[in-house]
């Protein structure tokens, strides 16, 4: 269970970290935004360096970037456990996902919505987390698109044939509603934000996402 956090209080990122925690997230969702591959911008290296001094989970960055292989290093020295980028971005994917292996964190590809699975498919011996999304890249809260249950079927079914073990994660429009569909699928890890965060009670939110709370 990943906390997406960028549906926290930034203004009070301490506390909602530590809320998190105890609420029984098992890992941080960063979502760095550049303003040109989505059209909206959030944070850099200096951020995931601060969020870095608030836990000792990992920390899963979804570098949302035309350029992530620029900031590999910046971002593997601010603490991040694994670099996530999309098969979308304008770099050669293949050397950045070795570059990122390089550095000593893990590595993970991502695919837009409308991206055929098809792109992923040379890179899954070479990563460690394929992150699915389930809505178009660039905000929170916004709805499921469906189509990433048969990615995450696909993946799943490519990954025992193949015998490899990257991670499955899904992000955007986790909530009550999607996510046993999404593990249903073969997620591995459910990415929520605005879900999560805007739930009054957040460690029956996380039992619940997990499928081991109440379901109603
Ligand atoms: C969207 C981000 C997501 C976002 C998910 O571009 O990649 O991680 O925070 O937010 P929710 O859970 O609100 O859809
Ligand atoms: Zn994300």
């Amino acid at each position: 269970m990943a906390p997406s956090l960028l549906a926290a209080d930034f203004a009070r990122l301490d506390a909602e970290i530590g809320d998190m925690v105890a609420a029984g997230a098992d890992l941080f969702h960063l979502d760095v935004m550049d303003g040109h591959f989505v059209p909206n911008l959030t944070f850099g290296p200096f951020i995931v360096g601060a969020i870095r001094r608030c836990t000792d989970l990992p920390l899963d960055t979804h570098l949302m970037m035309t350029r992530p292989d620029r900031y590999l290093e910046a971002f593997a020295e601010a603490g991040a456990d694994a670099l996530t980028i999309h098969v979308e971005s304008d770099c050669d994917v293949a050397e950045t996902l070795a570059a990122i292996g390089a550095l000593g964190v893990r590595s993970g590809v991502s695919l837009n919505p409308d991206t055929d699975l098809e792109s992923v498919r040379p890179h899954l011996p070479s990563v460690d987390l394929v992150l699915v999304m389930s809505v178009p890249p660039g905000f929170g809260g916004q709805s499921f698109d469906e189509g990433a249950l048969d990615k995450m079927r696909r993946l799943a079914a490519w990954r025992e044939a193949a015998g490899l073990d990257f991670a499955i994660s899904i992000d955007g429009g986790v909530n009550d509603a999607t996510a046993p569909a999404c593990r249903e699928a073969g997620a591995d890890i459910l990415v929520s934000g605005s879900h999560l965060f805007g739930s009054p009670d957040r460690p029956a939110a996380v039992s619940r996402l997990r499928g081991t709370g109440r379901t109603a």
